[in-house]
C-alpha cells in the first residue's frame, strides 16, 4: 500500500468514528465542476479587480457594472454541476444528520448537491444544506429594508428598474448581492453558528480553501481546540496543514467520496 492510501485510509478511519464532523469547504472543492477558484492562475480575481467589483464603494459607484458581473458568475455557475465531492459530502450529511457543511462558496452547487441526493435517498435535505459564510449569488438583498430575494426563478426580471437595477419589491430601494465583499464583516448569526458546531466537532474536514482569509480559516483550529481531528484535502499545503491529522495531496473529486465509503478501500 502507498503513502497516499495509507493515509486516505487513515482519514477514512477517521471519518468513519467522528460523530460530530464539520466540512469546512472553499473553491478548491468546486474546481472539478467548472467554477473558477479566486487564487489560482485562471482564478477569478486574476482576470477581474476585486476592489473594482467586490466592495460597497464599487457597488455606490456603479452598482451596475458590479450586478452585471455577478449576474455573468451566477450564470457561469449555473451552467456547471455538483461533483462527485459535493454529493458524497451531501449524502453523509443527510444520512447521519451530524455533519455541518460550511462553505465559503457563493456557488450553491452544496445545496444543488444536497437536493438531488435527498431526492435519489427519499430523505429530507436539510441536514445537507450548507451555512453560506460568505453569502450566495442566487440572492439578492434590499440596501434599505433588508429584505432578501430568491434569484434562482424569474424573479429578478420582474424588478429591474430602467437602469438594470434590481429594486426591493417593499421599499423600492435597491437590491444589492447577497454576498459579504471585502471589508466588510459577516452575518453575525451565521458565524456564530459555524464557530458553535466547529467547537462541538469531533472532526474538521477542510476541503479546498486556502485559508488565508479570516475569521473562516481560524475554523478548523477551533475544532483542534476542542480535541477535535483535522483533515485536510488540497493539491497544496495551506495554513492548515500545520494542524492537519491527515493532509491529502489530492482533488476533492478523487478523494472525498473515498473518505465517506471506507469499504472502497479494503484490501488495497
Ligand atoms: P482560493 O482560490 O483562495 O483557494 C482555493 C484552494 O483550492 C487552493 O488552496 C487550491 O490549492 C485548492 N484547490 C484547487 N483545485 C482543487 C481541487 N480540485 N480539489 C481540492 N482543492 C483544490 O479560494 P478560497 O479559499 O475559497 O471571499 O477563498 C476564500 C475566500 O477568498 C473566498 O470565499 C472569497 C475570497 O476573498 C469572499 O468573496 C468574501
Amino acid at each position: 500500500m502507498g503513502s497516499i492510501e495509507r493515509s486516505v485510509r487513515r482519514a477514512s478511519q477517521l471519518v468513519s468514528e467522528a460523530d460530530r464532523v464539520v466540512v469546512l469547504t472553499g473553491a478548491g472543492v468546486s474546481a472539478e465542476s467548472g467554477v473558477p477558484t479566486f487564487r489560482g492562475t485562471e482564478g477569478l480575481w486574476r482576470r477581474y479587480r476585486p476592489e473594482e467589483l467586490a466592495t460597497p464603494e464599487a457597488f455606490s459607484h456603479d452598482p451596475k457594472l458590479v450586478w452585471e458581473w455577478y449576474d455573468w458568475r451566477r450564470q457561469l455557475v449555473s451552467e456547471c454541476h455538483p461533483n462527485a465531492a459535493h454529493t458524497a459530502i451531501a449524502a453523509s450529511a443527510i444520512q447521519r444528520g451530524t455533519l455541518q457543511v460550511l462553505t465559503q462558496n457563493v456557488d450553491g452547487l452544496h445545496s444543488r448537491a444536497a437536493l438531488s441526493s435527498a431526492a435519489d435517498l427519499g430523505l429530507d435535505p436539510s441536514p445537507g444544506l450548507p451555512l453560506e459564510l460568505h453569502g450566495s449569488l442566487f440572492r439578492a438583498r434590499c440596501v434599505s429594508c433588508g429584505s432578501r430575494l430568491d434569484l434562482q426563478g424569474a424573479a429578478a426580471h420582474d424588478h429591474v428598474d430602467n437602469e438594470g437595477i434590481p429594486r426591493c419589491e417593499g421599499c423600492g430601494e435597491m437590491l444589492r448581492p447577497d454576498i459579504v465583499w471585502f471589508g466588510e464583516a459577516l452575518d453575525r448569526s451565521v458565524l456564530d453558528a459555524a464557530f458553535e458546531v466547529a467547537s462541538q466537532a469531533d472532526l474538521c474536514l477542510v476541503v479546498g480553501t486556502s485559508a488565508l482569509v479570516q475569521p473562516t480559516a481560524s475554523l478548523p483550529g477551533v475544532t483542534r481546540s476542542g480535541g477535535g481531528r483535522v483533515i485536510e484535502v488540497n493539491p497544496e499545503s495551506t495554513p492548515v496543514s500545520a494542524i492537519a491529522d491527515v493532509s491529502l495531496r489530492s482533488s476533492a473529486a478523487s478523494v472525498v467520496p473515498l473518505l465517506f465509503d471506507g469499504r472502497e478501500l479494503s484490501g488495497s
